[in-house]
């Protein structure tokens, strides 16, 4: 398969590090060296189904492509305001499309899980034209009086129009499952029967051990999939990594040891969108049009589950 259209939405509320401090006990002093964060866009009254709607759209205009050449929708989100349909179908209602429409939860690397469904789609011949949107809203999942959390996120959608073609060159997925380090519980309705003790919680994260799991995953997962397709580090012309933090990005780069320049990045403004991460990225980067025809490009990502993914294309 091959990328013809991508799109991305924000909110319109940008909350910077001394807005934080106004109501944390936090800095810009302390959150921009240690994330890359200076702000975020947080959702206030939008919908997430809106923002994600809003991306499919700019994506499909970008492909020239309507609606109705669209034969899947796969959607990559944690949570939005609806439990079910899943959001998928709320973006193919809005969109007035009758395809399949499927969700996947796989957190900050679902952008690239719905490419390896997506690219199976593809070789079994069902589908002509994919559409993935990634809608995250983690502002809705931490504690907003928790400093070491709620600092790094922001909220957005991005979206990407996929076509029949042989650009997708490898991409590999990766779980090393373990809950602790990174989870948030919530509560479901009562009913006459549940006896036993159930909590909410928001989103709890170890950020050591997560940091630590981000950049090795992430050498080893580009680093094996480059050598099983015979591409040199330094044949890449572009590293996409999950925006989560600006060291862990600059410690997968130094492991790598490829140059900064090649490691675009949005997190000083953006923080981390979860799986929105990467395409809202890519969009932009595209709207800048920093892509030419062939150029290489990796995408990497990490997160809750613990789940890893790389794939590597071409432009
Ligand atoms: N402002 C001020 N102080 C803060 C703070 C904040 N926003 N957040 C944490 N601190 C404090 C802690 O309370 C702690 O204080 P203490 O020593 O008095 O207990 C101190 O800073 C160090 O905390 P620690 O958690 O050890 O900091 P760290 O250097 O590991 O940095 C992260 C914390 C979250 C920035 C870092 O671990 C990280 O980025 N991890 C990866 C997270 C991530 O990307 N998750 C998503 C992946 S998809």
């Amino acid at each position: 398969m091959k990328i013809i259209g991508t799109g991305s939405a924000l909110p319109k509320k940008i909350v910077t590090n001394d807005d934080l401090a106004q109501f944390l006990d936090t800095s810009d002093e302390w959150i921009l060296p240690r994330t890359g964060i200076r702000s975020r866009h947080v959702i206030s009254d939008e919908r997430l189904e809106d923002l994600a709607e809003e991306a499919a759209r700019k994506a499909l205009s970008d492909a020239g492509l309507t609606p109705k050449d669209i034969d899947l929708i796969l959607c990559s989100n944690v949570v939005n305001e609806y439990m079910t349909p899943g959001l998928s179908c709320i973006i193919a209602a809005a969109l007035g499309l009758e395809c399949p429409a499927m969700d996947i939860n796989c957190a900050c690397p679902g952008f690239i899980y719905a490419m390896d469904i997506a690219e199976n789609y593809f070789l079994a011949g069902k589908v002509n034209n994919v559409l993935i949107v990634c809608a995250e809203e983690p502002t809705r999942m931490t504690s907003w009086t928790d400093r070491s959390t709620c600092v790094l996120f922001g909220d957005g959608a991005g979206a990407a129009v996929f076509t029949k073609g042989d650009n997708l060159k490898a991409i590999k997925l990766n779980a090393q499952p373990s809950i602790e380090h990174l989870y948030q519980t919530r509560t479901l309705l009562p009913t006459p029967f549940i006896t036993k003790h159930e909590t909410e919680q928001p989103l709890h994260m170890d950020g050591r051990e997560v940091f630590k799991f981000a950049v090795t995953t992430s050498i080893r997962d580009i680093e094996e999939i480059l050598s099983k397709t015979g591409t040199p580090i330094d044949g890449i012309d572009y590293f996409m990594i999950h925006q989560a933090n600006m060291r862990i990005i600059d410690g997968i780069r130094r492991g790598l040891g490829a140059p900064a320049e090649k490691f675009p990045s949005n997190i000083y403004d953006h923080g981390n969108s979860s799986s929105a991460s990467c395409p809202i990225l890519l969009d932009e980067c595209n709207r800048k049009g920093m892509f030419k025809p062939g150029d290489k490009i990796v995408f990497s990502a990490f997160g809750a589950g613990l789940l890893s993914a790389v794939a590597y294309l071409e432009w």
